[in-house]
């Protein structure tokens, strides 16, 4: 059965809209994120487009920054601080990834943990480990999101996760072995450096794949009736397409979807979800400076 990215994240995002105006509704402004695109690479455009526009159809303010590949990590920092500093904008996010001399650590540190709805920044990541309420990492948000709304049972399953990013795999490992729910899995994350990869991945029940390397997950890699997540999306030259690309996942997706209870399509899967689960850290960004707001008139 595949599982909806586009039909689930079109739910979340009308509860969203109508979060927006009760807000609205009740005298404040709405949620404000702020993205900074640095450079031109198409993918990186896509996805800032796709933010921008998803706030747009909800309700939401937005801006984009766009800056120059020649940027110095200088300027862009003076960027961040400036939003940082804007009393009118409540979630920032830096598109990754930045040009080879920028470092990506010093900015994603520079956002101030308020209004870091990507959940990057140190002191969000840490609270994610810690098991604090914190902006989590919006894939890993998004893919947990799914599960719950598909009410898929996690506890005491054997997650296998491909792949240690920062962004996905190590914080998707993390929430899903929480005492939570979804969650309570046994989790094995994986890596270039796993030996015999296809004895682990054998073994999941939930086969979470995000090492962007396109249909690298064959149908012999599965086990029968596993619940897979295909987070890669590639751009795969393909002439006969007008674009010049089709959007290949991880997944082999043809060859593995007869053999699971569920999967996530490429396009149409996790890439949707993504961006609900920004959406709902912006407005939580929001609702923080709300709930700070009425607090600061209560005690005054
Ligand atoms: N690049 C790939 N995924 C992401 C993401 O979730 N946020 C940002 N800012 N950049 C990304």
């Amino acid at each position: 059965m595949l599982l909806d990215g586009k039909k689930i994240s079109d739910e979340v995002k009308a509860e969203l809209a109508e979060d927006v105006r009760q807000l609205v509704a009740n005298g404040h402004r709405p949620p404000h994120l702020a993205a900074i695109l640095v450079g031109s690479d198409g993918a990186s455009e896509t996805y800032v487009a796709s933010k921008v526009k998803s706030c747009e159809k909800i309700g939401y303010s937005s801006t984009l920054v766009r800056l120059s590949e020649n940027v110095t990590e200088q300027e862009l920092l003076k960027e961040i601080d400036a939003i940082n500093n804007n009393a009118e904008i409540d979630g920032l996010i830096v598109q990754l990834p930045l040009p080879k001399h920028i470092n990506e650590q010093r900015v994603t540190e520079r956002v101030v943990p308020e209004k870091d709805v990507d959940g990057f920044n140190p002191i969000n990541v840490g609270k994610l480990v810690l098991g604090l309420p914190t902006f989590v990492s919006a894939t890993p948000m998004g893919i947990i999101e799914l599960l719950k709304r598909y009410n898929i049972e996690t506890s005491g399953k054997h997650c296998v996760v491909i792949g240690r990013s920062n962004i996905v795999g190590t914080p998707m490992a993390n929430l899903l072995s929480r005492n939570s729910n979804p969650g309570n899995c046994t989790v094995t994350l994986c890596h270039s450096r796993t030996k015999n990869l296809e004895a682990f991945t054998k073994q999941a029940d939930i086969l979470i794949v995000a090492l962007g390397k396109a249909e690298f997950v064959t149908a012999n890699m599965v086990k029968e009736g596993a619940v897979v997540i295909d987070v890669g999306i590639t751009r795969v030259e393909d002439s006969t397409n007008s674009r010049g690309y089709v959007l290949k996942g991880d997944v082999k997706f043809d060859e593995v979807e007869s053999k699971c209870s569920y999967i996530t399509p490429v396009p149409g899967g996790v890439g949707r979800m993504t961006i609900a689960a920004l959406l709902q850290n912006t407005l939580l960004a929001r609702k923080n400076r709300v709930t700070h707001i009425k607090y600061q008139n209560h005690v005054s």
